[in-house]
């Protein structure tokens, strides 16, 4: 190593694919990477073909794509069954005894599904579906814990036709109805409850709270997880098991169009209503499948971990429709990662011998704040790749993890997507592209993907702009349920054609692309979205509220902190046993990751003239306890000075 390197910072350190990692990957070189990336954009149409036909289709498409912006129909005519790429093929085929899910509950027990056994559930479970009335169309909303049940239920619906809508099992009650009303979902799949912490979660009980207030929900279907006592309502409420007891295993997939609609999922927004983002058939399955391909590097003989939860897009497209469709085997994980302690995910790595692991840099920096110790000891050799996703990862983490976990041996794929992209679309190709702590690098196959200034130039080298994307791609979003105007006011409105991701990012000279963060009034907190006004409509709910704003702070560990200014309404004493209830209120009305890290009681909030809260006010002042720049447009300057003595005397 020549001295100029050796005194190279670590930020700024090259890590080049190993020779022994990119002789067996599907990408290998830069060269190739570039060619494949060129022809995909100037040919995507081409592209994408040449990846669907390797899925199951019924009937063949007749148009790979009808754009017109921003109404992208993908592979017109064709008719599938996506469940059919995920199971069927393999369970016929010589993965028919492959492990399909490696399970791992949090208690400790285990359970193994085959394709052939997993096909089976599945078909078994349709039926249960059909017989209880569950029709093409129809939503039907999910609450599992991380249980195989939960993949079996969406594939259930997708095979039927009926579209899912995942909600995450920490959400709450009130989150729950409000997702349910929004998409008119008719049937609910759950638990019992799940296990966390040692503890269990509440999942039935949540469930009846959220349909005591709605009568659209026919029945309930639970899955008995961890035998705690729940409330079955006669006629409404059935036992998973008592009724997939007397369904056959035996289902004939039917087709569905390319554009049938497979899931809604709830992402948060700048308003305080959570948007239903919705995907569709024939293009999300190729765009997931694609990705894992390439990106992943999937090979028959991988054992493959993603260890979020399917509440998430990450769930959906990389542990449920990607890695099926691919016929990987994958480990699923019930728990909490410092259950019992913070050895649990590098135990697993060496019992099941996993080799690809995708994971958070939330995750990654309270495994690095819990100490080595708890990965000593561990053979973590049969990692051969890493990947990261949901918020820029720092370059302690990526170094530690490049490190401590893959051995200085494996790569690190910063993998940066979203809910709306449906994939992955910014990332590096583990074989092929040098990367640097702290960036996506490139744009993948088939994404045109480009930062822009307020006026539609492109930015130059290191500045930074807002990071777009000029053509369509099989798995981005169609609508948001119901909503079309706000579809396009939210992603298709700042450039002609051009769908904006809401973040801000920088290209350096070699075209990598560092994303900044959000633009728009969504926090990522423990790499998941949460926005401003929700938490804000949480807090003036409560009855002792009158005013609140909501901001970001940088934290260590969870990417940004939820801070919350709130005034109180007349004759209501500012008592720290009422921060206590306000923090426990918005756990309640929204769910446990919302619960905010600050709660400051506020004479006042600082406000324009025309009575907007200006929030980049409380922003700095959280941050650097002053406030500098432009306050002309503050309406009452004395607020300032009463929140800075609020903060510091707290
Ligand atoms: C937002 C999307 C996509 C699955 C998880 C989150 C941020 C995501 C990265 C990354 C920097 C990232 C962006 C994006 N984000 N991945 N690798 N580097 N930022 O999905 O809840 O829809 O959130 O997460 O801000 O817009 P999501």
């Amino acid at each position: 190593m020549s001295k100029k390197s050796v005194n190279t910072p670590f930020e700024e350190q090259v890590f080049k694919p190993s020779k022994d990692f990119a002789k067996n990957a599907r990408v290998s070189s830069m060269a190739q990477y570039n060619r494949m990336w060129k022809e995909s954009v100037e040919q995507p149409a081409k592209f994408w073909a040449s990846e669907a036909k390797e899925l199951e289709w019924q009937k063949p498409w007749s148009k790979v794509l009808d754009w017109k912006a921003p109404d992208a129909k993908w592979f017109v005519g064709g008719k599938l069954n996506v469940t059919e790429s995920c199971l069927d093929r393999h369970a016929r085929g010589p993965r028919r005894n492959k492990a399909a899910i490696i399970f791992e509950g949090e208690p400790g027990d285990k359970q193994v599904l085959t394709y052939a056994q997993l096909h089976r559930e599945v078909c078994k479970f349709t039926n249960v579906l059909i017989a209880r009335g569950v029709k093409a169309k129809d939503r039907v909303l999910i609450y599992m814990p991380m249980i195989p049940q939960a993949a079996i239920a969406m594939l259930a619906c997708a095979r039927l036709g009926a579209v899912h809508s995942v909600v995450f099992g920490g959400f709450s009650a009130e989150s729950i109805l409000d997702r349910l009303e929004d998409c008119g979902a008719t049937h609910v799949i759950t638990a019992d409850g799940g296990w966390r912490r040692g503890k269990t979660v509440a999942l039935k009980d949540n469930v009846d709270e959220a349909l005591s207030r709605t009568k659209i929900v026919k029945s309930v279907i639970v899955y008995k997880r961890t035998g705690q006592d729940v409330k079955m309502k006669k006629g409404r409420d059935f036992w998973w098991d008592e009724l997939a007891a007397e369904a056959s295993a035996k289902h004939e997939a039917k087709a569905f169009d390319s554009e049938h609609p497979l899931f809604i999922l709830y992402t948060s927004g700048s308003t305080g209503k959570p948007k239903g983002i919705l995907h569709t058939s024939g293009g999300y399955l190729t765009g997931t499948y694609t990705t894992c391909k390439y990106i992943f590097d999937m090979q028959d003989e991988d054992v493959y971990w993603c260890t979020a939860d399917v509440g998430w897009i990450t769930g959906h497209s990389y542990i449920v429709y990607g890695p099926l469709a691919m016929g990987a085997t994958q480990v699923m994980y019930e728990g909490a990662p410092n259950y019992p302690d913070f050895s649990r995910f590098w135990q697993m790595i060496e019992e099941y011998g996993v080799s690809i692991f995708y994971t958070a840099p939330t995750a990654i920096r309270a495994f690095i704040k819990a100490g080595d110790s708890f990965v000593d000891g561990h053979d973590l050799s049969s990692l051969r790749l890493l990947g990261s996703v949901g918020e820029p990862i720092n370059p302690e983490a990526w170094r530690w993890y490049y490190e401590k976990i893959g051995g200085s041996r494996c790569p690190i794929v910063d993998t940066w997507w979203q809910t709306e992209t449906g994939a992955i679309m910014i990332s590096p190709l583990p074989g092929a592209t040098p990367t640097i702590a702290g960036t996506a690098t490139l744009p993948f196959f088939g994404v045109d993907a480009a930062i822009l200034d307020d006026a539609g130039n492109e930015c130059k080298a290191n500045e930074a702009g807002r990071l777009v994307i000029r053509k369509p791609w099989p798995s981005m979003t169609r609508t948001i349920y119901g909503d079309k105007a706000r579809f396009k006011k939210t992603y298709w409105a700042d450039y002609d054609g051009l769908y904006t991701a809401g973040d801000s990012a920088r290209r350096d000279k070699k075209g990598n692309f560092w994303i900044v963060g959000r633009l728009d009034d969504v926090l990522n907190v423990s790499g998941h979205r949460l926005g401003t006004a929700e938490v804000e409509s949480a807090l003036v709910s409560h009855p002792s509220v009158a005013e609140a704003a909501v901001i970001g702070r940088p934290d260590d560990l969870k990417g940004q902190a939820v801070v919350c200014f709130v005034t109180v309404k007349g004759g209501i004493k500012s008592t720290p046993a009422l921060q206590k209830e306000l923090r426990d209120h918005v756990g309640k009305v929204i769910g446990a990751i919302a619960k905010p890290d600050n709660v400051y009681f506020a004479p006042a909030l600082p406000k324009t003239r025309s009575g907007k809260i200006i929030r980049r006010l409380l922003k700095e002042l959280v941050s650097t306890g002053e406030v500098s720049g432009n306050t002309t447009t503050l309406e009452d300057h004395s607020v300032i000075e009463q929140l800075k003595k609020t903060i510091a005397d707290s």
